[in-house]
């Protein structure tokens, strides 16, 4: 009994130990297999938070990235010379919720008068209100406005407003704000002014002064038969002496009439009698481009293309500046009729200066006009010669004695294509000239 049980018990414990081991091993490939779910787990969450990470990051990047570009567009517009405003469109009263700091010394007000107020007050009390209406309706609108009119700062001073207001949409196209520019144009606008009041005065003066002449000219005719009146009824006089006094005493009214009519032609002769001309030391270059100032609105509503070729370091010349823009007008409205009579689609007017030689500066006024008739070249510079309906004829022959009264010759030929040149020389200021 004793042997049977030390031979079964051995068994037992191997058969024991073996289920232990089958037990252990699974226990054992179960955790392996657990481990490896787990290393994918982490594996994965790791990477889910490298990207995330990742997306982080860009999304600081990118909002540091758009708040600096916000505050450069700040910046920038805080620095504009120009009003930059927004309006609240949701609002109907039009406040404003941004204005820089150009807006706020254009108007006046400072920023927190500004903030929240109706943008239309910042025009002053005695703005248009036609014109704030027709903003208002057009902005309501949807439209953009642009225009000019004169507002009023908070201490009352005018100053003209170049304005531009345009509609800020959302991403479905309704109106959440309006985006303003205004720029002072108060000086743009004198100058202007004063282009045109001067112009005004040259040509005036150029009216004044062909009438002068033309008048002068009368003068000149009406003195000739008055002379013979006077000898003739003189004659009669004599021949009459001691006979027929009644037509003695009518010869004798008609001397006395004879003789006041001529002292009124002497004395308007003297009145019409040019004064001596001003003469400067003057750079013919500055002097074209003051004239082109004063003409060229005309230019462009005819449609004129207005060219210069101005040779640089020019020297001086020396006269009289009205005299010699006188000139200048004469040549450019003559080219601008000869334009207005062609049929060519060119309409361009060249002026160009050089110099000569070494003692003359030369100015020329070329144009693609009608050109001038063969017939006419010998008689362009005589006194009344015109082939205008409304011409007096006078335009040439005063500037040709202009220039000549300068030292100079003015005269015109046709151009080898078309159209006509008409130039003057005009002698250096030896002594100052440069
Ligand atoms: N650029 C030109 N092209 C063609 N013909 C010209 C040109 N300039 C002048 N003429 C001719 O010379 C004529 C005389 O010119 P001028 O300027 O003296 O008088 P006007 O232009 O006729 O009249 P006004 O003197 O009143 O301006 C003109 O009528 C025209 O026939
Ligand atoms: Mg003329």
């Amino acid at each position: 009994m004793k042997i049977k049980k030390i031979t079964k018990k051995p068994v037992l414990r191997n058969n024991i130990r073996n289920r232990e081991h089958s037990r252990l091993k699974g226990v054992v490939s179960d955790l392996s297999q657990n481990c490896e779910d787990l290393g994918v787990k982490i594996k994965q969450q790791a990477d889910e938070i490298t990207l995330k990470s990742g997306q982080l990051r860009n999304g600081i990047e990118k909002q540091m990235r758009s708040e600096e570009q916000i505050h450069i567009c700040t910046k920038a517009m805080e620095s504009a010379t120009d009003g930059i405003f927004i309006i609240d469109a949701q609002n109907r009263d039009f406040p404003v919720i941004y204005a820089n700091q150009a807006f706020q010394k254009m108007t006046g007000y400072a920023k927190r008068e500004i903030l929240g107020r109706s943008y239309f007050f910042s025009y002053g009390t005695n703005a248009d209100p036609r014109i704030v209406n027709e903003i208002k309706y057009t902005i309501c609108k949807g439209n953009s406005f642009h225009g000019e009119m004169l507002n009023f700062k908070k201490n009352g001073k005018k100053y003209w407003n170049s304005l531009r207001i345009a509609p800020v949409r959302d991403s479905i196209g309704s109106v959440t704000h309006y985006v303003g520019i205004q720029t002072d144009i108060t000086l743009m606008r004198e100058k202007e002014l004063e282009i045109g009041e001067q112009r005004e005065e040259l040509l005036h003066v150029t009216r004044v002064g062909k009438l002068a002449e033309f008048v002068s000219s009368l003068a000149h005719e009406i003195n000739q038969p008055l002379t013979a009146i006077l000898s003739y009824a003189q004659a009669a006089q004599r021949i009459l002496e001691n006979r027929e006094p009644e037509l003695h005493k009518i010869l004798s009214y008609i001397i006395n009439d004879d003789q006041r009519a001529a002292d009124v032609i002497q004395r308007l002769r003297v009145l019409l009698k040019k004064s001596a001309p001003e003469m400067k030391l003057l750079d013919i270059n500055v002097l074209i481009n003051e004239t082109i100032a004063l003409i060229i609105t005309d230019a462009t509503v005819r449609n004129v293309a207005l060219k210069i070729e101005l040779k640089s370091d020019l020297p001086f010349v020396l006269g009289d500046r009205i005299q010699l823009q006188q000139v200048l007008l004469n040549l450019i409205s003559n080219s601008f009729d000869a334009l207005e009579s062609s049929s060519h689609d060119a309409r361009e007017i060249l002026i160009r200066t050089s110099r000569k030689d070494t003692e003359t500066i030369i100015v020329e006024v070329m144009d693609s006009g009608c050109g001038i008739p063969a017939g006419n070249i010998p008689k362009l510079f005589s006194r009344f010669f015109t082939s205008k309906p409304d011409g007096l004829g006078m335009g040439l022959s005063i500037s040709r004695s202009i220039i000549e009264a300068h030292g100079g010759r003015l005269d015109g030929k046709n151009n080898p294509d078309r159209g006509a040149t008409f130039y003057f020389t005009i002698p250096i200021d030896i002594i100052k000239g440069r």
